[in-house]
């Protein structure tokens, strides 16, 4: 394995708005496929920024009555709060509104114009009256020219789905003023894509992008390409175009060169040489993760700016699909998301990052966040099976070996299968099937656990004589968890680190050479990941009700939310939990059948200062007369729970597995009535 040396780079996001869950399935896929290649050490850079230009970062700010540049700077430290709580760590977070992108989008500009693939023309435009200043499309309201639906966009209609130009609309009106536009004339600057055309024919079908992707390319390439409208007049929130006063670069010009720019950034700061990325001759690797929505902007407008300016090509454009909620569309300009700080607010983030990377491939579908389904998922995957196996094996070697694992693997066959897993595993990752690594892993897991279960450590631990027996299974258990967590790291690698912490190791490196853990001593086991609790998801969409309810196109039913309550998993308590019991010496004084029920005895019981009458499912082992005059152990302070029979005022402590093997737990001699357990 030589180490690669890889630039990465997911989708630049508006700074006119907060990121939201959709966004995430682009972070944190890129997030995850960066963390794995660092994990096989590789030198592998993330970079990303806001994206800060254009007229809806201009009118939002307007509106709030700041400066763009003041919003931008609020909505930039949001957005990097927002990706390092979800654990997406960037190498370098810029802005496109910087000194670095404005140099390098005049670069490019001058040469793609000292090439001749600049030009200029006069074109008529939607221009409003009252604002002065020139509509874009999504600007412009009115009546659809086709079916006569209200309130359309200039772009289309999203009634009948026809699409038109903002001229066509009946009844048009600014959406900014409410004014009826005017037209006017107006210079523009276009770049000549079809300049590009055998460049962009070859590129398209080379390997740099997904079959689904390239297929859709080479329709919009026989179709022709038209040249593309590069300029804005002011007013405009950007670059203004260095010979040209008054025209500004569009957005998107200046976007994807926000790349290149954030990492200029970065190698100002870290010494690294820029050229050795960005020149035509580098031979370093160049992936964008985008969502499939802007695919034309950088499978056509970005490779041809880039070749007519002298740098080097992507090695390859990965695009994904996009999140819908409980199978409904999100539509951000309805407001219908949920954001990432409203789900911070409630769960735990890396529960998302393992659904997203159970539901993701490298394909351009579309994917659904369940909620039920993201329950059941992280409660039985994370929760279930791996943290499981850490909690089932560390009790026994704190307890009885002092924390410190045997002195030899006694699985090794086993242990090896574990680390042979990894070259299959690595491979769904770094082709982004992370899916299938998910299954691959959570496979391993399942293997785990059934040995553990063959194994019964729980019985072997009763045995005195199989007492090494009992800490090599053990110890087999925690090596599989450690492997398990070392693949698991570029998902949930807070996770991750906890689990480090717990075993007393290093940062993880790929397991693809790891040997057992032998005669090391781990730390005692805490919690490290409680289930999801229903709750918290109900209270997740109440708090975005607000951009809910106002649309019709998302439905997420309340019978989905009424999930029962899940329990954490709590190996430990704190003793403030443990004082919140009320735990009494019961005198049971009376005892009798229930009608109609085979497991439960009503028990009418003294606690010192009062009688409660408590139903206790001991009928298999007891009978009635055998208790009456019996001292037992209730809990006095539990909730009192409505039952067919009656209301039952405390529950009985009993142990054993049932049937006739159930004792109900009494005192020693001296214990009275009321006294409380302390
Ligand atoms: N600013 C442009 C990108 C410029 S890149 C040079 C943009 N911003 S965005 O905020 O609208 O989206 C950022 C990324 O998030 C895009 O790749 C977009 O496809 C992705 N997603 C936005 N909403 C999404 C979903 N609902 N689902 C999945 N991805 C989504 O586009
Ligand atoms: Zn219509």
């Amino acid at each position: 394995m030589s180490e690669r040396k890889i630039l990465v780079t997911s989708a630049l996001p508006y700074a006119n708005g907060p990121i939201h869950l959709g966004h995430l399935v682009e972070y944190i896929q890129t997030d995850i496929w960066v963390r794995f290649q660092k994990q096989r050490g590789n030198q592998c850079y993330f970079i990303c920024a806001d994206d800060t230009h254009g007229t809806p970062i201009m009118l939002k700010a307007d509106r709030e009555g700041i400066t763009p540049e003041e919003l931008i700077s609020k909505v930039g430290i949001e957005h990097l709060a927002d990706f390092t709580e979800f654990n997406v760590i960037f190498d370098n977070y810029h802005s496109t509104h910087s000194e670095e992108n404005r140099v390098f989008s005049s670069l490019i500009y001058n040469r793609l114009r000292s090439a001749g693939h600049i030009n200029s023309r006069t074109i008529t435009q939607a221009y409003d009256p009252v604002k002065l200043m020139f509509l874009p499309d999504r600007f412009i309201k009115g009546e659809c020219p086709k079916c006569g639906a209200l309130d359309q966009y200039g772009d289309g209609c999203e009634a009948c789905g026809a699409t038109y130009s903002p001229i066509e609309l009946k009844n048009a009106v600014s959406a900014i003023s409410g004014k009826k536009p005017i037209e006017k004339d107006s210079v523009h600057y276009f770049f000549n894509l079809a300049d590009f055309a055998s460049m962009l024919n070859e590129w398209t079908t080379e390997g740099h992008l997904q079959p689904e992707v390239c297929n859709k390319l080479a329709e919009w390439l026989k179709s022709g390409l038209q040249q593309w409208d590069i300029s804005r007049d002011a007013p405009y929130f950007g670059f203004e175009i260095p010979d040209a006063p008054g025209k500004y670069f569009y957005v998107w010009l200046d976007a994807p060169i926000g790349y290149m720019a954030s990492f200029k950034n970065l190698c100002d700061k870290q010494g690294l040489i820029f050229d050795e990325f960005w020149s035509e001759d580098s031979t370093t690797e160049l992936y964008h993760f985008i969502g499939k929505d802007i695919i034309y902007f950088h499978a056509l407008f970005w490779p041809a700016m880039l070749s007519g300016a002298n740098f080097r090509l992507p090695t390859a454009i990965f695009a994904h699909g996009f999140l819908t909620v409980n199978g409904e569309k999100m539509s951000k300009s309805r407001g219908t998301f949920i954001t990432a700080r409203t789900y911070l607010n409630h769960l735990n983030p890396e529960y998302l990052r393992y659904y997203f990377a159970a539901k993701l491939n490298a394909g351009v579908d579309d994917i659904d966040l369940n909620f039920d389904d993201f329950s059941q998922r992280v409660n039985s995957d994370l929760v279930g099976k791996v943290v499981n196996i850490g909690s089932r094996c560390s009790g026994f070697i704190n307890k009885r070996f002092n924390n410190k694992l045997s002195s030899s693997c006694s699985e090794p066959a086993l242990f090896q299968e574990f680390i042979n897993a990894n070259t299959q595993i690595a491979e769904f990752y770094d082709t982004r099937e992370y899916g299938k690594a998910m299954r691959e892993i959570m496979a391993l897991a399942d293997k785990a656990n059934q040995y553990i279960d063959e194994k019964k450590p729980w019985l072997i631990a009763k045995q005195d004589n199989k007492n090494s027996e009992l800490h090599d299974i053990c110890s087999v258990g925690i090596n599989l968890f450690r492997l398990l967590m070392a693949y698991l790291k570029p998902v949930t690698p807070s996770l991750a680190t906890e689990a480090e912490k717990f075993l007393a190791i290093d940062t993880q490196v790929w397991p693809n050479r790891a040997t057992p853990l032998i005669d090391h001593t781990i730390n005692t086991f805490i919690p490290l990941m409680i289930r999801v609790e229903a709750d918290k998801i109900s209270a997740i969409i109440d708090d975005s009700k607000d951009n809910l309810e106002k649309t019709i196109d998302i439905s997420i039913k309340g019978s989905q939310m009424k999930e029962p309550t899940f329990e954490p998993i709590a190996n430990t308590i704190e003793f403030n939990d443990f004082a919140k019991l009320d735990l009494r010496i019961a005198k049971i004084i009376k005892a009798n059948h229930v009608k109609d029920s085979d497991k439960l005895l009503q028990l009418t019981v003294d606690i010192g200062d009062e009688t409660r009458n408590i139903f206790a499912g001991i009928k298999s082992a007891y009978s009635p007369e055998d208790l009456e005059g019996k001292l037992t152990l209730v809990v006095a302070n539990l909730v009192p729970r409505k039952m067919r029979f009656g209301t039952s005022e405390g529950m009985v402590l009993a142990a054993g597995p049932g049937d006739k093997n159930i004792w109900i737990l009494s005192p020693d001699q001296g214990a009275v009535a009321g006294m409380r357990v302390k």
